[in-house]
């Protein structure tokens, strides 16, 4: 591990509640590691196993996916959905050698922006603790 290295966070966010939730974190200027890398989606059901596998191909040393609260997913049950994923997710990495820890579910709300700003900076230490993701190839990352 190098002396400079900082972790990547990748988020996928669904647009309804914890990108909201984000948005209001920069609204009150509320400060937050600055290792995530947020990307939005309609509904945290779209996240797809292969998007964080890919994301970890590509360099991420944690994922997080963060929807709406439970009950409150506004296409009903895809945060659900996500958490089934999430777990299935975290068996995968076991089996490929990444530690399971490296990607989490939250459920955050649209004006919970102290939230927001824990699970980042939760994810970023973790990340930072486990170390630089060991598949990442260096030809194949993501901006630093
Ligand atoms: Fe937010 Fe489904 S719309 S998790």
């Amino acid at each position: 591990m190098t002396d400079n290295w900082e972790p990547v966070v990748i988020a996928y966010l669904c647009h309804f509640c914890s990108y909201s939730a984000a948005d209001l974190a920069g609204s009150m200027r509320l400060e937050y590691a600055p290792n995530v890398r947020i990307s939005k989606l309609m509904c945290t059901g779209k996240v797809d196993a292969q998007f964080i596998l890919k994301a970890f191909e590509d360099g991420a040393d944690a994922v997080m996916v963060s929807g709406c609260e439970e009950g409150d997913c506004h296409y009903l049950e895809g945060n659900l959905r996500a958490k089934k994923r999430i777990a299935h997710v975290k068996s995968l990495l076991k089996e490929v050698g990444l530690e399971p820890e490296r990607v989490e579910m939250y459920n955050i709300g649209a004006s919970d922006a102290p939230k927001f700003v824990r699970a980042v900076n939760e994810m970023t230490e973790r990340a930072r603790k486990l170390g630089p993701n060991p598949l990442k190839k260096k030809e194949n990352t993501v901006p630093a």
